[in-house]
């Protein structure tokens, strides 16, 4: 997967930098061309020359130590990487990725290339635990810079907290999947939907439901990744993070979402919907905060069924179904009833699953069967619904 793919190995300056000497060897046994960029720092830790003996190509320690006959070398380099990896990732360089601060070949590396960036944090765990370093990690999550690590374990401080890095045999596997990512989305339009919506009954109560948007928010990204062009409708939301490069549509009510859909579906492909929609809205919005006493009773109306009411001829519309009982009977006559091309069936009933859950057992269903999937991560399920719902785009 990785043979003859450019990586960038920037190393810091962490104890832990000896661990990059075998992450390079294990690289370039694996077909790699590995470009080291060394930190200043690093070199009070590893030296030059056994990177550059594993890798037969000059370490760059400097803007100003041009080795090689590229006319920039850091940006020459940048250009034609497949990946860069930073390991370790010191406090130091963690927080100038972060903000931008180019002062060192490794930044103006990461800011002159398009390729995606791997950071394997390595340092104390107060350290690492301190808002200083967390605000700079949020932020690398926000530009989609992948994290790996750090790991729990005895640090060179002498404590057992997080903080270590990552292994160099699981950031291998780290890397490989990062390069062997399918794009297979790549000209496609999407639309997905996430969340719960917000039914108002005056301006401080409403009614909605349980839906965190983990589901949605992880197709997004999936569809991201996947090359796809994505547009993410969402009602509440628990965490946004991580959605660089998604389009955000923020609606209130299952009518806003619905007018929002209307509006992407002409340039859209593909709608998935996995937004948890109130089937009811309330009648009579008052304006003014309801006394208590005269509070008796709601009149609700029924909201449209969105997924139901978007034309199936027009786009690939995969939905969602979430039961308390007969998951397979109710899935099945949603697909049918939705004219949906696959329904993800969910039973909301299984401890570890479904709303607020990290984790999801789903059921996918369309003309071909049905596939049941065990318990997974929604960003894996998410993945899962992508493979299968692909022979329906085109
Ligand atoms: N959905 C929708 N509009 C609604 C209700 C649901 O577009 N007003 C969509 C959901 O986003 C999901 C699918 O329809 O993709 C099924 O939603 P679900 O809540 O499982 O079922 P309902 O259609 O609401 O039916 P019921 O509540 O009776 O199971």
């Amino acid at each position: 997967m990785i043979d003859k793919k450019n990586i960038i190995l920037c190393v810091t300056g962490s104890i832990a930098a000896y661990k990059s000497v075998y992450l390079s060897s294990a690289l370039v046994k694996s077909g790699a061309n590995v470009q080291v960029i060394l930190s200043k720092s690093a070199k009070n830790f590893v030296g030059e020359s056994s990177f550059s003996g594993i890798t037969h190509n000059p370490v760059i320690t400097g803007y100003y130590d041009s080795k090689t006959d590229l006319s920039i070398d850091h940006i020459d380099i940048a250009k034609k990487a497949d990946l860069i990896v930073v390991a370790p990732a010191t406090a130091n360089i963690l927080a100038k990725i972060s903000l931008g601060i180019s002062s060192d070949p490794i930044v103006g590396c990461i800011l002159a290339s398009k390729a995606p960036v791997i950071v394997a944090p390595a340092m104390d765990g107060d350290m690492y635990n301190s808002p200083q370093v967390q605000k700079h990690i949020n932020e690398l999550r926000r530009i989609n810079i992948h994290l790996s690590g750090p790991e729990k374990g005895r640090l060179a401080s002498g404590i057992n907290e997080f903080g270590r890095m990552t292994e160099p045999e699981d950031l291998l596997e780290e890397i490989i999947e990062k390069l062997s990512k399918k794009k297979d989305y790549e000209k496609i339009n999407a639309i997905v939907t996430a969340g719960g919506t917000i039914e108002e009954i005056d301006p401080v109560r409403y009614i909605s439901n349980k839906s965190s948007g983990k589901m949605g928010i992880a197709i997004a990204k999936a569809l991201r990744d996947r090359g796809a062009k994505v547009t993410l409708i969402h009602g509440k939301l628990e965490n946004k993070s991580d959605t660089y490069g998604i389009r955000m549509v923020s609606v209130i009510s299952a009518l806003e979402m619905k007018k929002e859909i209307e509006n992407h579906v002409e340039n859209s492909q593909l709608l998935i919907m996995s937004a948890a929609v109130a089937d009811y809205r309330v009648k009579n919005f008052s304006k003014e905060k309801i006394k208590k006493e005269s509070m008796n009773s709601i009149e609700l109306e029924k909201n449209p069924d969105i997924l139901k009411e978007i034309d199936g001829n027009k786009i690939v519309k995969v939905g969602f179904a979430a039961e308390s009982e007969k998951l397979l009977e109710n899935a099945k006559k949603k697909l049918s009833s939705k004219n949906c091309k696959m329904i993800v069936a969910n039973d909301i009933t299984l401890e570890g699953s479904g709303f607020g859950s990290d984790n999801n057992k789903a059921v996918l269903i369309d003309e071909n069967g049905q596939e049941n999937l065990p318990l997974m991560n929604k960003i894996k399920l998410a993945h899962k619904i992508l493979d299968r719902a692909k022979k329906y785009i085109n």
